[in-house]
């Protein structure tokens, strides 16, 4: 239980049988072992079938080369069907399980959002963009804003998402301790999600007036539920990060985690011109992603593949775009993309997807 709870009775909680449990953490170990010992035999194989040939020079060389490995094959079931068992499953499965409690659940989060006033500003009349229609990103069916459980279900997939961590808000913590070590008066989480980033932040930054938005309904009613369980007071909305409704020079901070996969090169940049337009001048856009790394084409070719196994289509463009000059070209003055230092030292094993991780500064 996070410790800032005020009274685990007002916590909103899905029934977990012993049987989710175990299945769950199953599922976490297979994934464990997927990320450890089958991404470094794959990466020894690679460079054994490389051998004293041509080494690969683009992603599109390195493609073929995996794809005869059969290291890479497995590695490729195992990421499309873990999380598809994680979600899927008939019983123990994230759907069926918080389904059995839809009546609760949904009752909970309109009491919740009924009382919410300002702080939770949701626009029914808000187009949802064609490219997060067009995907059920992370193999949630119907994306994570159809269903008024999108948010619940969601708050339980990522608990398995970063395979190595028990503690799914660590990631949080880790990436905020790359930040600068300083007071932030107004700051926005940039596509917030179920809101559990926000809830970090404010823990260790019980200073801020903390913003968030994203396109889901369903994530927003349950980020505002969770806020409040913390006796927390969020600024949520449901706006599309590309036309954000707030004032030029609003916030000092703006936070994204694991974002930039998400959106299509035409529109992070302009997600980025609107960034950029709603901070302050000196304001900081800050946050890590994976994906793009040391530029190897194996790398490359690798993260492609989540592209197509977890349908995370825009991770493939994302792999490509060029952070620093989209970031100059709407206004930043300062631009630092750095390898993301947690997992640089000694966390990781060499060859593990996560040392591709970046931590992105810009100022404007
Ligand atoms: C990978 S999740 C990250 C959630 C959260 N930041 C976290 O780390 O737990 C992506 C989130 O971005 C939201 N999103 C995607 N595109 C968006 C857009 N154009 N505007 C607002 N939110 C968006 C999705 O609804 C989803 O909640």
């Amino acid at each position: 239980m996070p410790d800032s709870l005020r009274n685990d009775a007002d916590v909103l909680e899905v029934p977990e049988s012993r049987d989710f449990r175990a299945y769950h953490a199953f599922l976490r170990s297979c994934r464990n072992f997927m990320e450890g010992p089958i991404v470094r035999q794959m990466g020894e194989a690679y460079e054994r079938s490389v051998g004293d040939g041509a080494e690969p020079q683009s992603l599109e060389e390195a493609q073929p080369v995996l794809d005869d490995l059969l290291e890479f094959q497995l590695y490729s079931w195992c990421f499309r069907h873990f999380q598809r068992f994680k979600y899927h499953r008939p019983d123990f499965g994230i759907f069926d399980t918080v389904n059995k409690d839809r009546d609760h659940i949904i009752s909970e989060l309109e009491a919740a959002a009924a009382t919410a006033g300002d702080d939770l500003r949701l626009d029914e009349s808000l187009e949802l963009p064609e490219y997060y229609r067009f995907v059920d990103f992370h193999q949630h069916t119907g994306g994570v804003y159809s269903d008024p459980l999108d948010g619940m279900s969601y708050e339980f997939g990522r608990r398995t998402t970063n395979p190595a961590h028990m503690d799914p808000n660590l990631i949080y913590r880790l990436s905020y301790s790359q930040f600068p070590d300083r007071a932030f008066e107004k700051v926005l989480d940039w596509g917030t999600g179920h809101g559990a980033g926000l809830i970090e932040w404010q823990k260790i930054h019980p200073e801020s007036e903390c913003y968030g938005v994203d396109l889901s309904a369903p994530c927003l009613k349950l980020a505002h539920k969770r806020a409040q369980e913390h006796g927390f007071k969020f600024k949520l909305s449901q706006q599309d990060l590309e036309h954000l409704d707030f004032e030029d020079d609003t916030f000092d901070c703006i936070f994204h985690l694991f974002m930039f996969h998400e959106i299509p090169p035409v529109n992070l940049k302009n997600a980025l011109r609107e960034a950029h337009r709603v901070l302050k001048p000196g304001g900081l856009f800050i946050g890590p992603e994976f994906g793009q790394g040391d530029g190897s084409p194996m790398f490359k070719a690798v993260q492609q593949s989540h592209a197509w196994n977890n349908n995370e289509t825009f991770t493939a463009p994302w792999i490509e775009f060029d952070m620093d000059k989209a970031a100059r070209g709407v206004g930043f003055s300062k631009v630092s993309i750095e390898p993301f230092k947690p997992y640089q030292s000694g966390g990781a094993k060499k060859g593990s997807r996560v040392t591709s991780w970046r931590f992105y500064q810009l100022e404007k």
